[in-house]
């Protein structure tokens, strides 16, 4: 199964790129950026990451990120990450940033993108992975914040494929950014929003995506399976979850296989997803072993996780053909 798992063709429609900093390379940007760090080495830092809930991650996600100034930095943090990825199996990935976290530091909305930009064109040239970006607003702050990044990002909109909501759900439910969804629809990009694991109103601001927002994806959204109409308008819609078991087991007192296994069952269009990788230690490949483990999942199962992703992914039919028949001929053989 483990071998299997690790040949398998795969898509990633949910990961954060600040997310995939690893300790080690936070370490080299903090040097060459003259950033000192709590931590004094990466077993310290390692041994820092005890959050237990969203909110004490996130706190440890931010601090992390004061290491990333340059477009160099965003450049080489991307790069990584998209050789993690090629090295596990994943085609396509589809990859969320967060600007806002980086402009309200003083880093210009051009530095980050670029640098991300870069590696995402060297990662298809020299690698051969193909990505998109989705531009993550922060849900704990305004939506005139959120909206002035949008405006923003419209001279990069070539390279951004759709928009994201992350960060502290508390409080801070969809329908806050009804106005500045509605208007990056208008300017053609793609919607989803996460709806993290066992938060306050989680169903309620689930039911929102669908009707307030219009999202085509739910980041997460595992508690839908509290509200059986809930699940029947997500499955009359074909809305994709976007499901993250190692990130769960940090944040959610557990992975969520029994309810992964329950979506798959439903004939729910379920994702497996790395998330923040070097937070919540595992990529694709760590997360699908851990599911399969859990729930006991065939190969045709892994199969349906793998092919739900491809069928679920922003690109035109074309594209996906070719995915498809690639995990086809994998399953197959
Ligand atoms: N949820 C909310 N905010 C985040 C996440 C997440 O999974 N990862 C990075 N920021
Ligand atoms: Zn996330």
């Amino acid at each position: 199964m483990q071998r299997f798992i690790e040949g398998l063709p795969k898509a990633e429609l949910h990961l954060h790129i600040e997310g995939t900093l690893e300790p080690d390379l936070k370490f080299t940007l903090a040097a060459r950026n003259g950033v000192s760090l709590p931590a004094g080495s990466v077993e310290e830092m390692r041994a820092a990451y005890d959050f237990d809930d969203l909110s004490s991650f996130l706190s440890v996600y931010y601090e992390g990120m004061s290491v990333l100034v340059t477009e160099d930095d965003f450049y080489d943090l991307t790069f990584a990450y998209l050789g993690k990825a090629h090295s596990q199996g994943v085609l396509y990935s589809e990859i969320f940033f967060d600007p806002q976290a980086h402009t309200s530091r003083g880093i210009s909305f051009d530095t980050v993108i670029r640098g991300i930009r870069r590696a995402q064109e060297d990662g298809e040239a020299k690698l051969g992975i193909r990505t998109q970006l989705i531009m993550c607003f922060l849900r704990d702050m305004s939506p005139e914040s959120a909206a002035e990044t949008l405006t923003r990002s419209l001279d990069y909109k070539s390279w951004i494929v759709g928009v994201g909501l992350d960060s502290d759900e508390r409080g801070n439910p969809p329908i806050k950014f009804s106005q500045v969804f509605s208007d990056a629809r208008e300017a053609g990009y793609r919607l989803t929003m996460h709806c993290d694991v066992g938060q306050d109103d989680s169903v309620t601001h689930i039911w929102q995506c669908l009707n307030d927002i219009g999202v085509e994806r739910i980041d997460h959204g595992v508690n839908s399976l509290e509200d059986a109409r809930l699940v029947d308008e997500i499955l009359n819609r074909n809305l994709t979850l976007t499901v993250c078991p190692i990130s769960n087991s940090y944040v959610a007192g557990d992975t969520q296989a029994s309810q992964i296994r329950q979506m798959l069952n439903l004939g729910m269009r379920v994702t497996i997803n790395s998330d923040d990788p070097a937070y919540f230690p595992g990529y694709m490949t760590e997360n699908f072993i851990v599911v399969q483990r859990e729930a006991d999942l065939s190969k045709s199962d892994l199969v349906r996780l793998s092919r739900n992703a491809f069928e679920a992914a922003w690109i035109d039919e074309s594209e996906r053909a070719g995915y498809v028949a690639a995990l086809e001929a994998y399953a197959i053989a």
